[in-house]
């Protein structure tokens, strides 16, 4: 699938004034901001600003600024002539020359040094800038548009960005909304996903989600919004086993397994519990420890559900697990239809 042809999926209110706002970008030539948590579609967003712009034509350059180091960024988007430093044999033409005519995507705009931030200024106001080792003014015409999931004016007031280069960026800021404030998009857009993994998967047909797989869509916060969405529900899809029955379950977590690695989750116990000498000497020990702490956890689980009358988001809360963990432990000891 060519870039150009990116369905954008949405018809939450929230998604749909970001749409418009968008449309009305297309037709200025200013640098634009796109902000937004972890997997909420800023690219995707980038890429519509560029193609429904008239320098659709022309190239759309993209440049993920946290992955160089500052003097691999810095050649990276302005170039540099032969000679300019140890190993740079040959002339390199940079980003910004390469992207003339069209767009300059800038992302994770957020980690660039102070050095290449004021290049981009300067930039933006004169419209020129030097290769490295280069003594001459490079011309060229490129709209900016740049994306973080920073807090930039949090990051200006600790000195950690130029506000003169935040102030002239944000033109204008598109705020992708999360995924938890849409609700209304989550099913279109899991179905969206099922229907091209069952393609991929050379499947007639995606036979839809049962309830509880739509509750599990709807209960979860979705932390990495849209792309966490795309991968649950595409391993859901393909982990399936019976291809002609609506999907079960939601895989949520590609870790959960009952071999799972754990960090060490607990501190040392206080030492006036250890050293409590009465306590340890009165104290019996279950014939098979694992077993009776496995028991142990029945019953509270058992409990909490009781208290929360089933609510299974009440009943984590009340034991501190997450929505999530207590799935996995209802799933462990088999108690899933016990409580559905
Ligand atoms: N409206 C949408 N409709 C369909 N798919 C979408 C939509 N928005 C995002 N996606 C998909 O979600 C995933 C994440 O999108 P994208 O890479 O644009 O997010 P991002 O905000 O740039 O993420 P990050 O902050 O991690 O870089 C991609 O697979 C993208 O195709
Ligand atoms: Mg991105």
């Amino acid at each position: 699938m060519s870039k150009i042809e990116h369905k954008l999926i949405g018809e939450s209110n929230a998604y749909l004034s970001v749409l418009e706002q968008v449309s009305q970008l297309t037709r200025l030539n200013r640098p634009v901001l796109i902000v937004g948590e972890r997997g909420t579609g800023k690219e995707l967003i980038a890429e519509r600003l560029h193609f429904l712009s008239d320098r659709w034509a022309k190239p759309l350059i993209k440049m993920n600024c946290a992955a160089l180091s500052d003097a691999l960024l810095e050649s990276e988007l302005f170039g540099h002539e032969a000679g300019a430093f140890t190993g740079a044999s040959k002339r390199h033409i940079g980003r910004f020359e390469r992207a003339d005519g069209g767009t300059l995507f800038l992302d994770e705009l957020a980690t660039m040094s102070m050095k290449t931030q004021e290049k981009i200024l300067r930039f933006i106001e004169y419209g020129d800038f030097e290769r490295l080792g280069g003594s001459v003014a490079q011309k060229v015409d490129v709209r900016l548009v740049a994306a973080t999931n920073e807090d930039l004016p949090s990051l200006a007031e600790e000195g950690k960005f130029r506000h003169d280069l935040l102030d002239r960026l944000a033109f204008d800021v598109v705020t992708l909304p999360p995924l938890r404030e849409r609700p209304e998009d989550i099913i279109l857009l899991a179905e969206f996903f099922a229907i091209s993994m069952c393609k991929e998967l050379g499947l007639a047909y995606f036979p839809g989600f049962s309830n509880a797989a739509k509750q599990d869509l709807m209960d979860h916060s979705w932390p990495g919004n849209i792309r966490e969405l795309k991968n649950a529900v595409e391993r859901s899809v393909y982990r399936q086993q019976e291809a002609d029955q609506p999907l079960g379950r939601i895989l949520l977590d590609p870790f959960a397994s009952p071999f799972r690695l754990r960090q060490i989750e607990r501190e040392p116990q206080p030492a006036k519990h250890r050293s409590d000498a009465t306590t340890q000497k009165n104290m019996s020990f279950p014939p098979d420890f694992k077993d009776a702490c496995q028991q142990q956890e029945i019953q509270w689980i058992e409990a909490a559900l009781h208290k929360a009358k089933f609510n299974q988001k009440d009943a984590a809360r009340m034991l501190g697990l997450t929505y999530h963990q207590l799935r996995a432990l209802l799933r462990k000891y088999a108690m899933v239809q016990k409580t559905e």
